[in-house]
This record gives C-alpha cells, sequence and structure tokens, in this order.
C-alpha cells in the first residue's frame, strides 16, 4: 500500500515530538549519571521512624524526594521509549517531567535546610520496578504506573498532611513544627499537580484502549493480575480521583 504523503501540520508535529524525545533522552542520561543516589533495600527493609523526631521527619521527605526522582525518570522514559504517538503526547510527558523535577527540587531544598541531602537515607524502588517491567507494553505502562502508583500518591498524600496539622498539636519544638508546616506547603502543591499527571494518565490509556479496541475496564483487570499491581487500599481520595479522570465503577474495591 502506497504510504500517504505527511501533511505540513503532521511533519511539523513530527519534528516537535522528534526534539521532545531526544532532549528527554539526555535529561534521563544526565539523572542516571548522578552520583549520590540512596542505596536500595526492599520495602519491608526501609526503617520505620517516628515523624516527630529529626531523623524521622528528615526520612520521610527523603523518601517522598526518592519518589519524586524515580516519576522524573518514569516520565522522561515515558517520552523517549515509546515510538509513534502523537505529538500531544510527548508534550504532555515533559509536562510532567518539569513537575517532578519542582517537586524534586522543593523536597532537597527542605532536605537540605534540615542537615541532610538526597541519597543520605536507604530507599525502595516500587515505582520504578512497575516501570521496569511494563517498558515492553506502552498501555500496561499508562495503566499501572500512572493510574496505579501515582494515583495512590492522591490517597496518600492527604494522609500525612493529616499527620503533619497533628504535629502541631503535638507540641513539638518550634523548628521542627515550621518544617512540618512548610512540608505541609510542598504537599499541597504536589497535590494539585498530581491529578493532573493521573489525567494523563487516564487520557492515554484510554486513547489507547479505543485504538487498540480493548474495554478500559476488562482490560486493566487483565493487566493488573499480569503484573501483579497493587490492589486499590482504602481511604480513598475518591474527589481527586474523579477529577483526575476515573469512573466510579474503577474505585469500587473488592
Ligand atoms: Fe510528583
Ligand atoms: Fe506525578
Amino acid at each position: 500500500m502506497p504510504s500517504r504523503s505527511l501533511s505540513r501540520t503532521e511533519n511539523h508535529n513530527n519534528a516537535h515530538a522528534l526534539a521532545l524525545r531526544q532532549e528527554a533522552k539526555a535529561k534521563d542520561d544526565a539523572n542516571a549519571t548522578r552520583t549520590h543516589q540512596p542505596s536500595l533495600v526492599t520495602h519491608k527493609e526501609v526503617p520505620k521512624r517516628s515523624i516527630h523526631t529529626p531523623l524521622g521527619f528528615a526520612a520521610m521527605v527523603h523518601s517522598i524526594a526518592h519518589i519524586e526522582w524515580n516519576a522524573i525518570r518514569l516520565a522522561l522514559d515515558a517520552v523517549w521509549r515509546f515510538d509513534d504517538m502523537p505529538a500531544s503526547y510527548y508534550q504532555d510527558w515533559m509536562r510532567v517531567a518539569d513537575e517532578e523535577t519542582k517537586h524534586f527540587n522543593l523536597l532537597e531544598a527542605l532536605l537540605k535546610d534540615l542537615g541532610y541531602t538526597y541519597g543520605d537515607f536507604t530507599a525502595h524502588d516500587g515505582l520504578w520496578h512497575m516501570c521496569e517491567i511494563t517498558k515492553g507494553d506502552i498501555v500496561a505502562r499508562m495503566a499501572l504506573v500512572p493510574r496505579t502508583l501515582e494515583a495512590r500518591g492522591l490517597d496518600a498524600t492527604p494522609l500525612v498532611q493529616a499527620k503533619l496539622k497533628r504535629m502541631k498539636l503535638a507540641g513539638l519544638d518550634s523548628g521542627l513544627l515550621g518544617d512540618a508546616k512548610r512540608m505541609d506547603a510542598i504537599l499541597d502543591i504536589i497535590l494539585a499537580d498530581e491529578i493532573g499527571h493521573v489525567a494523563i494518565g487516564n487520557h492515554w490509556y484510554r486513547w489507547l484502549c479505543q485504538k487498540e479496541g480493548l474495554d478500559p475496564i476488562a482490560h486493566y483487570k487483565k493487566l493488573a493480575i499480569e503484573f501483579d499491581a497493587p490492589r486499590l487500599k482504602p481511604p480513598l481520595n475518591t474527589a481527586a480521583r474523579l477529577k483526575a479522570g476515573f469512573v466510579m465503577e474503577e474505585l469500587i474495591i473488592k
């Protein structure tokens, strides 16, 4: 079959998408060569510490910084790894990479003010593991990284913020209370942006399902089993999830 010649707009979009993908690959390589990285351990080996102590508080900030670090890499990976998507797909994920970088920088600055740096604590790599195992299947990637693991962040963030607010009531020293207030404000920014990231995941997951003739709800169930994805766990942040494009049927916990 003779191939159709591309319109001027399609040519422009393709050139733009290619430029974004080259930029993403270069940023990803720069990330990979950063030297002071956390030692990776299993989820169970991460020490449990109270956030009411300076050390425990810093460890909590570090653990969220590590999630953001991986989120930068997974957004860039979504750009450079997968071919033949519309230019707006690459623009969306570059925007996510920029916002994840903003989140990481806010947390790293707080960590520095606490006397630590990224890489000083151990970390676990659940988010990156899912990125690795879905690298051959863009539908699985969209289903299980943004709209499963990032969506769990929508549920978890208000719980962390409630803990931070309880610190005020616990009457701790004023330095730690100021840090808790700063962390709470950073999490407000993160939560607002993350709704957009999950919405991007939902948009492209449904777009791909429609293109491939898949039922998004039935296919998600299949993928969740195949890739051993974590199940929905209460309490859900239903308002944020609906804003991010989930439908109620997807939020029923069985
Ligand atoms: Fe983030
Ligand atoms: Fe995100």
